[in-house]
């Protein structure tokens, strides 16, 4: 298997990146999640007060951002924010910066020079259709809202983070509604992905699914 690139998109909270790090120590992926790096923009934005409106404060305050990712832990500007990226107000925020078109075309690129010559699982939005289209395996999780938004929930509270199911809910819906109206790389199903409602499945039942997909298209 060589440039293998599996793309994993699905709304807020439908268990892509559980799923996707599994299946990466299953097959001896590397692992990329792009909504992390869509949160640490927007977590550089909130603490640099930048004014999303603004083009050139948005063009400025992204050339200054480094990102380095090593496995799940994610360094803005040589400070680890693995956690400050998931907070609720990260999450309040993050699809308002990432509907900016500068902002993706930054990022596509750079999940592009990350996934080069290597075996790759990247979960986001737009990864089957924007950043690799030629992908030979993609996948489209969904659930219910309600669901997706006890699944964060749970994840809240492991993480010691008190929130309330309702604004957990309407944080869920009010992402999936941003991104998939944007007009750059909305989230959408890719014609040629296999979609995986979750919602009555355990994960697995579906990394068991996809791993069984994965053999099919490699033959291994
Ligand atoms: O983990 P969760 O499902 O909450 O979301 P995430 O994957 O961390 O992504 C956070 C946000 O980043 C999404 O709601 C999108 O607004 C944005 N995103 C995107 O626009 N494109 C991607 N490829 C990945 C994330």
């Amino acid at each position: 298997m060589k440039n293998f690139i599996m793309a994993i998109d699905g709304p807020a909270g439908s268990g892509k990146s559980t799923i996707a790090k599994i299946l990466a120590e299953k097959n001896n992926l590397t692992y990329l999640d792009t909504g992390a790096m869509y949160r640490m923009v927007a977590l550089y934005f909130f603490e640099n007060n930048v004014d999303l409106d603004n083009d050139m404060e948005v063009k400025i305050n992204l050339s200054k951002i480094k990102m380095d990712i090593e496995k799940d832990k994610f360094i803005l500007n040589g400070k680890d924010v693995s956690k400050d990226i998931r907070t609720p107000r990260v999450s309040g925020l993050v699809s308002f910066v990432a509907r900016i078109k500068r902002v993706r075309e930054k990022l596509v690129e750079l999940q592009r020079e990350i996934s080069r010559g290597k075996n790759v699982v990247l979960d986001g939005r737009d990864i089957g259709t924007v950043v690799f289209p030629d992908a030979p395996l993609k996948i489209f999780l969904i659930a219910s809202a309600e669901e997706r938004a006890k699944r964060r929930m749970k994840e809240y509270e492991e993480k010691g983070i008190k929130e309330d199911f309702e604004a957990v809910l309407a944080n869920i819906k009010e992402r999936d509604m941003i991104d998939s109206t944007r007009s750059e790389g909305p989230l959408k199903k890719a014609d040629d992905a296999v979609e995986i409602d979750t919602s009555f499945m355990t994960i697995e039942e579906v990394t068991d699914e996809i791993t069984r997909l994965v053999k099919e298209k490699t033959g291994e």
